[in-house]
Formats: structure tokens, sequence, C-alpha cells
């Protein structure tokens, strides 16, 4: 009995050790087989550059992730940052540092193809075949919206700043060994969204651009997929230490007793969106948003508008650190 359950424990200590090894050899993995880097070339223009800094600056809001947390109050009132990374975020599965998306050859994107950048948007696939977690959701943006960016991310100056690596605690590691997928488009991506103040315009905007859904629908933190009803909110942001402030996201859908906007005109979202932010650190951007034109918010509005009213009461929505226990 004694002599069997030793070789148990063996058994079980050689399989923990052969797991733990292939933890820590694949969750950097590289999916390049899978996903191949494109061979394309994309045509540059100045309407596609003024085109992708819209997008950039406002619905995209890239810059709110892709520069340090020092330039955020330049951000949100509309200064052009250098996106040159450094903004970081505690996850349940460990710290990750946004890259530079400068120019730069050497600490930013200057050196990758124009294949490895739209791989990136498409797929969540980084220049070095690395899968990323799902924090980008561009991957069903059109054909011209993923050039217009590409474009004017190689317009962007050149500013050497390099940015650490992500650290992954065990559990990141294992997720990303074994449940982290590369990213699809819902379906085939069009090669233009025609921008007017239409449902349609409002749900790609949403679902693929801005990220409202994104943010406003519960997910499972440490997978990123969706668990809850879309956009009834849910989603926690929160460190695990008292001192940072706890957001549970607004249910955005028209139910009329949980819908936080449910009563708005569009006038009312319109003026409210463009308000800005409230609470200062609230995560979501509302800077970047504040500049949408009319036609865009007119957009969003007639889309949620449409959306399948869903009863779920996310209060409080914010909790200071000193109400935290
Ligand atoms: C919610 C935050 C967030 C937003 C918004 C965001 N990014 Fe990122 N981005 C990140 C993080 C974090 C990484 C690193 C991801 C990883 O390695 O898992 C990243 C990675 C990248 C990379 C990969 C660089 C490489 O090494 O291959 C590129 C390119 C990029 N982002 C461009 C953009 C562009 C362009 C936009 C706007 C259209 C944007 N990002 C919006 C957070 C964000
Ligand atoms: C990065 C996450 C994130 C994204 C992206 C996001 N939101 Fe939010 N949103 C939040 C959080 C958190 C709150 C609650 C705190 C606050 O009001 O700032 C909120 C609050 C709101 C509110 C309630 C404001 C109020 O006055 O009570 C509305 C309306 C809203 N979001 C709409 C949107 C729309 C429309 C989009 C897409 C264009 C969007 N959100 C994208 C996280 C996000």
């Amino acid at each position: 009995m004694k002599r069997f359950l030793l070789v148990l424990l063996a058994v079980i200590a050689v399989a923990i050790a052969g797991l733990m090894y292939h933890v820590n050899t694949n969750f950097n993995r590289s999916v390049d087989d899978q996903y191949p880097i494109p061979d394309i070339t994309v045509e540059v223009d100045s309407a596609k550059i003024a085109h992708g800094k819209y997008l950039a600056l406002g619905p995209a809001h890239c810059a709110h992730c892709h520069s340090p947390i020092e330039s955020l109050p330049d951000v949100e009132m509309g200064k052009e940052v250098d996106m040159t990374g450094g903004f970081v975020f505690e996850l349940p599965i460990g710290t990750l540092h946004s890259p530079n998306i400068t120019s730069d050859v050497e600490t930013g994107i200057g050196g990758y193809s124009d294949g490895q950048l739209y791989r990136m948007l498409r797929h969540n696939v980084r220049h070095d075949g690395r899968i990323c977690l799902e924090l980008m959701p561009f991957f069903s943006m059109s054909e011209y919206d993923v050039e217009s960016i590409i474009a004017f991310l190689r317009s962007l100056k050149p500013v050497k700043q390099a940015r650490p690596d992500h650290e992954y605690n065990l559990l990141g590691k294992v997720v990303r060994t074994f449940a982290l997928k590369a990213s699809e488009p819902t379906s085939e991506p069009p090669a233009f969204v025609e921008r007017d103040s239409t449902i349609e315009y409002g749900r790609y905007l949403s679902e693929a651009v801005a990220n409202c859904r994104g943010c406003h629908t519960n997910r499972d933190l440490k997978t990123g997929a969706f668990i809850g009803e879309p956009y009834a909110g849910g989603m926690v942001f929160e460190d695990a230490s008292t001192q940072y402030w706890r957001y549970v996201t607004p249910n955005i859908t028209p139910d009329p007793e949980t819908g936080i906007m449910s009563n708005w005109s569009e006038t009312q979202f319109i003026e409210r969106m463009r308000g800005g932010r409230v609470h200062v650190t609230s995560p979501m951007p509302w800077g970047p948003f504040s500049r949408l034109d009319d036609t865009d918010l007119k957009a969003l509005y007639r889309f949620l508008q449409t959306v399948k009213p869903i009863k779920q009461d996310n209060t409080p929505h914010v909790t200071a650190p000193a109400e935290k226990s």
C-alpha cells in the first residue's frame, strides 16, 4: 500500500512537472503557422491618413491605451500625444504593458510590415506571432478603416521609448496556454462601411470600432469571453487592493427599469457623450468619445434603441476606495 502511494505521488509529481514545462514553453508560442503574415501593401493617401486619425483619436481610442497614464489628461482633452505605450493593466492574469506604436524602428512599430499591423488588427496576433488578450476588438473593421489606421500609424513621428514586456502569473500562463485563441471577424469584413447616422453604422461603431459592447457586457476577466447579455453591462473593473475605485458597467439596453439611458432622448444622449467624464478614474474613454460628431452619436443612439431590453441592475456602478472593505 505504502509503495503504491509512493508510486502514485511520483506519477503526480512527474505529471505536474510535465505540465509546468508545457505551460512555460507554450504560453508565448507563436501562431505564425495558423496566421501567416499577409503579404499586403497599404496604399497611403491623405484621405486615408485623415480618416485613420479620426478613428484612432476618436471612436477607436488608440491613444487612451497606448500612452502612459500621465498623458491621460492630455488624451482626454484631445491633444495629440505620442503613442509611446506604457499604460499598465493590472489584470487577474498578470501585468500587461501597452507597446509603443509610434514609427520608431527599434522600440515602436516602424520595423513591422503592413501585413504584421493588418494581422494585429484583424486577429489580435502581435508582430512576433504571440496571441493578445482581446483588448483591441477591431477584427470586424472594414478593410478601408483598417488600411486608414495603418496609414495613420505610418504618419506618426518616431519616438524612441522602450516598454517592458508583460509579466504573466501562473494563472495567466495557464490561460494563455490552454484557452487563449486568436480572434476572428464575426463575419466577412466589409470593404467599406458608409459613415451615416443609421442603425447599421451605429452597430458597426459599437461592435467593430468603439467597443461599447465589449465593456457594456459582462465578461470572464480571465479569458475575455462574453458571459452576459449584450449591452446589459455588469463587467467589473477592479483592482485587488482597496486603494482603487471599483467600476461596474451600466446596463445600456432600453429596459425601462434598469437601462441607464432608457429615458434619454437622442439630444440628451449626445449631450451626455459630449459632456465627458464625471468620474475621474472611470475606464470609459470619455475624452475620445466626446469628440465624436453628431453623425456618429446619432448612429450609436439609434442602434442602442434597437438592442434587446434586459432587466439587470448593476448598481452601484461606482465605488470609492473608502467604501470598499
Ligand atoms: C483597451 C486598450 C487598447 C486599445 C483601445 C488599443 N490598444 Fe493596441 N494594444 C493594447 C495592449 C495591452 C497591447 C499588447 C497586447 C498583448 O500583447 O496582449 C496592444 C498591442 C498593439 C499592437 C501590437 C504591436 C506588436 O508588437 O505587434 C499594435 C500595432 C496596436 N496595439 C495598435 C493599436 C491601434 C492602432 C489602436 C487603435 C485603433 C489600438 N492599438 C487600441 C491596448 C490597446
Ligand atoms: C473601457 C470600457 C468602456 C467602454 C469602451 C465604453 N464604456 Fe460606457 N461606461 C464604462 C463604465 C465603467 C461606466 C460607468 C462609469 C462612468 O459613468 O464613467 C460607463 C458609463 C456609460 C454610460 C452612463 C453614463 C452616465 O452618465 O451615467 C453610458 C451612457 C455609456 N457608458 C455608453 C457607452 C457607449 C455608447 C460606448 C461606446 C461608444 C461606451 N459606453 C464604451 C465603460 C466603458
